[in-house]
């Protein structure tokens, strides 16, 4: 199953969802991955990989790593193997190491090509496809980096065998967010089907990359629609930033950030509680948890004045209207979006 990436600048490139087949490459290419994936998968996929001149950079596993420190380790092992600029670069892992090795690919001798090999469900259906990237600093979450877009994304669900059930639900979310900003019928289908056989999982992840390749294609550097796809992260990026990143996934955060705002949804007249007990039964289904205590509101509130998604001091709430639609709205009035955090406090 292939879908297609066709951006205005002529960029164009291929998802392709199935097993690894061969991949022939006849320039120099580094492979960049941690040393988790690299223990689990580096055999398998060198199987697939018909390439003369090829070399590995690993990196730690971890969030914590997602820098500029690894960017460095990145391009110091591209100048070392004497890359070029007809050079390729891999990124083979989570949405962590897809993240950087697009951003250091996106620098590297002003940008050479590279291609995406997701291993986590999360990055299979989300950060695989659509060029963001880049790393984190002291400042907050991928605030350094870099539309570029891969040359073409790979996703085998034979990685997700070996991928732990939690780190699992967390990619789950992310599907469930597509469905309910997006894809009612998806949504309705994801309710009456488990995601625990290839053929559903592929399913899932074929609906999730169709959206997000639609929405990418009409707005790849996120000036409106693309925005959508950050449902719940608002409330999510500050539930993760008061846990020190430490208590909940980023899908996990999430799934807390799409229940937050389906209860502003209720407030202002956009959904109805019975939709939003779905959502949350659905999540649920997939042990996702679905509960957070604010502990103050008001810093709760203020922190999303740190989101460099509203460096201009409004903040853009996306809202499911309904299950399968969504609207954006910068003009709320701060005691409603006290009363709905007041909900979890
Ligand atoms: P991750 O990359 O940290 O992977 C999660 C864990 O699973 C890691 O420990 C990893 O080593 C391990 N792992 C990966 N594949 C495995 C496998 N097949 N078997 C066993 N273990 C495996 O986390 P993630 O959830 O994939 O991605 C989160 C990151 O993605 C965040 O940094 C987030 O900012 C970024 N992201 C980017 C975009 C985008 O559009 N670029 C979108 C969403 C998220
Ligand atoms: N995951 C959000 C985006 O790609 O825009």
């Amino acid at each position: 199953m292939t879908v297609n990436i066709k951006l205005p600048n002529n960029i164009s490139y291929d998802i392709i969802i199935n097993k690894l087949n061969s991949i022939k490459f006849d320039k120099k290419t580094v492979i960049v991955t941690n040393c988790t994936i690299s223990s689990l998968h580096l055999n398998y996929i060198k199987k697939y990989l018909d390439i003369k001149n090829l070399s590995i950079v690993t990196l730690l596993d971890g969030e914590e790593y997602k820098n500029m420190q690894s960017i460095d380790t990145i391009l110091n092992h591209c100048f070392e193997h004497k890359l070029n600029r007809s050079s390729l670069i891999i990124a083979f892992g989570g949405g962590v190491i897809g993240d950087m090795a697009g951003f250091a690919a996106s620098i590297y001798q002003r940008g050479i090509d590279f291609i995406q090999i997701p291993t986590t469900l999360l990055s299979q259906v989300d950060a695989s496809v659509g060029g963001k990237t880049g790393v984190n600093n002291k400042y907050g979450k991928n605030l350094i980096g870099a539309f570029h877009q891969p040359s073409a994304v790979y996703i085998d669900p034979f990685f997700l065998s070996t991928l732990p059930k939690r780190e699992f639900s967390s990619g789950v979310s992310e599907i469930i967010k597509m469905a309910i900003t997006f894809d009612k019928d998806f949504f309705i289908w994801l309710e009456n089907n488990i995601l625990d056989n290839e053929k559903n999982i592929k399913y899932a992840i074929l609906k999730s990359v169709q959206i997000k390749a639609n929405v990418v294609n009409t707005d790849e550097k996120e000036k409106g629609i693309r925005a959508v796809l950050n449902y719940g992260h608002t409330f999510a990026h500050v539930i993760e930033n008061e846990t020190n990143y430490k208590t909940y996934l980023h899908g996990e955060a999430v799934g807390i950030g799409m229940l937050i705002a389906n209860n502003l949804s209720i407030k202002i007249g956009l959904m109805n509680k019975k939709e939003a007990l779905r959502v949350k039964k659905l999540l649920e289904s997939y042990n996702i948890p679905t509960s957070y205590i604010i502990k103050n509101t008001e810093t709760f509130y203020e922190h999303f004045f740190l989101d460099k998604k509203s460096l201009d001091s409004k903040i853009k709430f996306i809202l499911a209207k309904g299950l399968g639609d969504y609207t954006i709205k910068d003009n709320l009035k701060k005691e409603d979006i006290i009363s709905v955090l007041k909900d979890f406090s």
